[in-house]
């Protein structure tokens, strides 16, 4: 089985009868949407998703799940979505995918926080291999990457496969910036924050519950500690 599927498969056994189910973004998501499709088939089960990018959302629905918002729900039972980076107190940075705004809002309603990831993903600081997605409105985009840039990092405006600028589902644009190590993820998730023009940024830190890390050998599940 390959290894992506593999924590999927994992994370949607905790998927149960009634539950509100956030759908993640990204490939090892996707396939996690897949096997809940699967799952309500084969076992009769009812679910309700609400998607963290259009893409998921479309996906959800070719699998035949109810859809539904988070006006309708305010809580979510569990969310299962991917991650491009996770250090050893289960922070994150995400994404990569370009869906990080509406991930960082189900995630806030979410009891459980579920990431499903193949160990390439594992590091042991923040920005080890992945720069820093950020959301930003497209006014001032020059201004607003400057003013990243005086947080120590080199931003560089994503463009998509077609050679555009990377338009989010918001219709905003990304700035991928890539520092040296964030060592301290709370203070730089709201420093970016501050900044005038920025919507978002990729850092999640103390979001994750579980993290389900999958290799050749098999799977291994890491919970967040609790914080003391
Ligand atoms: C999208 C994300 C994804 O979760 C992240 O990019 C992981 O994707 P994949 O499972 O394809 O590696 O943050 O915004």
């Amino acid at each position: 089985m390959d290894i992506k599927e593999a924590a999927a498969r994992e994370a949607v056994k905790y998927v149960e009868d009634g539950m509100v189910v956030g759908l993640g973004s990204g490939s090892t998501a996707s396939m996690a949407i897949k096997l809940i499709g699967q799952k309500i088939k084969t076992e009769g089960i009812m679910v309700t998703g609400i998607p963290t990018s259009s893409a998921s959302d479309l996906l959800a629905r070719a699998m035949g799940i109810k859809m539904g918002d988070l006006d309708d729900h305010r809580e979510i039972d569990i969310t299962i979505d991917g991650a491009d980076e996770v250090d050893p107190r289960l922070n994150l940075v995400k994404g990569l995918g370009g869906a990080l705004v509406w991930e960082k809002v189900v995630a806030a309603s979410t009891r459980v926080e579920m990431i499903v990831v193949d160990d390439s993903k594992v590091v042991e600081y923040l920005c080890q291999k992945v720069p820093l997605p950020v959301e930003i409105i497209r006014f001032a985009r020059e201004t607003t990457a400057r003013r990243l840039a005086s947080l120590g990092c080199v931003p560089k405006l994503r463009i998509a496969e077609d050679g555009e600028l990377y338009v989010t589902d918001n219709g905003n644009n990304i700035i991928d910036c890539r520092f040296n190590r964030i060592d301290d993820p709370k203070s730089m998730e709201s420093r970016i924050n501050s900044i005038p023009g920025v919507v978002d940024n990729g850092l999640f830190v103390g979001v994750a519950s579980k993290v389900i890390i999958s290799n050749q050998d098999g799977i291994r599940i890491l919970e967040r500690p609790v914080q003391g």
